[in-house]
């Protein structure tokens, strides 16, 4: 089976998440690994006719059905025509590419989420598998950062999990928006404000980020301030890609190139990185 060629997917569901953003449910025909076998992190390149090719992440879980969830925002040349699509119509996947977060390690340790904006995309799916192994797990925290309130994405998920005494969330803003009397208790603030005297145990806590690239160097120092080491720091990085599978150079990140050394990255990895972190 060569995964750098797409296969079909066909388009079952659509939920619009916010006023720009929707989640999109594939169904694959094959029991192919683009569907049954990624970890969170992870990404596909997901193709549209006459539209072109983008790098997507994975934003639930495994299927062995063959099913893939994909969280998109409407906002280019292959995003914006994906706003269009409506059940029944084909697009082509190839995938999973990459290195996505380091499951393992997570055994036994306290785990600190922490995404802004559409950097819950991919983390829901990391979320997803730590809550088929919740009972391995420390304390689980989320803090996710957007915009505005608006554009919070799952909230309703998220919300459940913290009722339900799963998990526990913080959440903020950087401007009110009009959501504000609906979520009680989020703060209106920058994403790194939430680190600022967070109870946490750094020997025994793991972070893992997803966010604009913008605000990784404040999370990293507020990480650090709170003691957590660079080696239990792990980024997802954004760049711009064409092939996926390290043939291009398009991705570079330093020395190294995203789509195959990454997207995920230790800090300590990225520490030494020339023009890794802006
Ligand atoms: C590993 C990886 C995982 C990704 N996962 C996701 C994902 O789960 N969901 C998702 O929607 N996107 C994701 N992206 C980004 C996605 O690939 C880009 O949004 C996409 O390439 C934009 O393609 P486009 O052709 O529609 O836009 P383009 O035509 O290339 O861009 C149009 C304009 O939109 C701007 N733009 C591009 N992306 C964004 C953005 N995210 N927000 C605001 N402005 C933007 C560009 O700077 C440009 O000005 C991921 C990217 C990478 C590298
Ligand atoms: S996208 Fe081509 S080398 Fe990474």
């Amino acid at each position: 089976m060569n995964s750098t060629i797409p296969v079909p997917a066909v388009v079952s569901k659509i939920r619009q998440v916010t006023a720009d953003t929707s989640l999109l449910t594939l169904r694959t025909n094959l029991d192919h690994p683009v569907a049954s076998s990624f970890l969170p992190g992870q990404f596909l390149q997901l193709s549209l006719p006459g539209a072109g090719e983008i790098p997507l992440s994975y934003c639930g879980s495994p299927s062995s059905e063959g099913d893939i969830e994909l969280c998109i925002r409407h906002v280019g040349h292959v995003t914006t025509p994906l706003k269009a699509i409506v059940p029944g119509e084909a697009v082509g996947v190839r995938g999973p590419y990459g290195r996505g977060f380091p499951m393992p390690t997570y055994t036994g340790q306290d785990l600190l989420l922490i995404a802004g904006g559409l950097g819950m995309a991919p983390l829901r799916s990391l979320l997803l598998a730590l809550l088929k192994q919740r009972k391995f797990l420390g304390r689980l925290t989320l803090l996710y950062g957007a915009r505005e309130i608006e554009s919070l994405l799952f909230l309703d998920e998220l919300l459940k999990l913290q009722r339900d005494g799963v998990m526990q969330l913080q959440v903020a803003a950087d401007h009110p928006g009009h959501g504000l009397n609906a979520l009680p208790g989020c703060r209106i603030a920058l994403l790194p404000a939430l680190l600022d005297g967070l109870d946490i145990d750094p020997g025994q806590t793991c972070a893992a980020l997803c966010g604009p690239p913008v605000v990784y160097p404040l999370l990293v120092s507020g990480l650090q301030l709170l003691g957590v080491a660079d080696n239990r720091i792990h980024l997802s990085m954004e760049r711009r890609m064409k092939c996926g599978v390290g043939r291009c150079g398009h991705c570079a990140v330093g020395t190294r190139l995203c789509c195959v050394d990454g997207p995920v990255f230790s800090y300590a990895e990225l520490a030494g990185l020339e023009g890794a972190l802006v």
